[in-house]
């Protein structure tokens, strides 16, 4: 347990529904949400923008050395300039988990976000949160779905921001890419932790699995 603090940690697979639950856990428990997949997205933002190759983690290391991201009203801030939108396009989804699978860029992303976590209340999600980041964490969920649902949200999510050209069928050979990256890597690997409550929201509304974790943690 951590003290007198409420930290609560979400890992899960891409299009899960993690960051939208997680928000309104947030809201409902008056906590802060941290969401870390937006830190290796803007890091990958930062590499894309530079021209470099995902996979050339000399380069990428070495352009971390004069970066900054930071949280500010829950809004992520690459370099002082604010990226919330251009994280979420389809190239930063496509060569994110690349990024994210180097060993130095997790150290220096898992120490920012233990220092993020030791002053509020908070209810953090990601990958690798309730097996490494905060392996105390008071409670952790494993927030999962069908890939076909993971796919079918993130289609239309894509769809409703613009991309048009986009076919399911795409989205869901992407994401079973980042499935396979995120969970086959060397460091850190998405896996459920023994301690952390499995939630499967493939055929349950957000209200629904909100409502399970608020009852998991006792109506708090
Ligand atoms: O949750 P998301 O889709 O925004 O995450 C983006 C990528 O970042 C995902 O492919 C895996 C990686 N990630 C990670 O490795 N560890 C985390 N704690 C959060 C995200």
């Amino acid at each position: 347990m951590s003290g007198d603090k409420l930290i609560i940690a979400v890992d899960g697979p891409a299009g899960a529904g993690k960051s939208t639950i997680a928000k309104k856990i947030a809201k409902i428990l008056e906590i802060e949400y941290i969401d870390t997949g937006a830190m290796y997205r803007a890091l990958t933002l930062k590499v894309i923008k530079n021209g470099i190759d995902s996979k050339d983690s000399e380069s990428i290391l070495k352009l971390m050395e004069s970066t900054s991201i930071c949280f500010k009203d829950n809004k992520i801030y690459l370099d002082g300039t604010r990226v919330d939108k251009e994280i979420r396009e389809n190239i930063i989804n496509n060569n994110v988990s690349n990024v994210a699978k180097i060993r130095e860029v997790r150290e220096e992303m898992v120490s920012m976000q233990r220092e993020l976590s030791k002053s509020n209340n908070i209810i953090m999600d990601g990958r690798d949160i309730g097996t490494v980041v905060l392996p105390n964490a008071n409670f952790k969920f494993f927030i999962t779905a069908s890939v076909e649902e993971r796919a079918k949200r993130r289609h239309k999510e894509l769809i409703e921001k613009g991309e048009k050209n986009i076919s399911y069928k795409q989205v869901l050979a992407e994401i079973q890419k980042r499935d396979k990256i995120d969970s086959t890597r060397e460091v850190a690997p998405l896996r459920k932790s023994f301690d952390s409550y499995e939630i499967d929201t493939t055929n349950k509304t957000v209200e629904e699995c909100v409502d399970e974790i608020i009852t998991i943690m006792g109506g708090r």
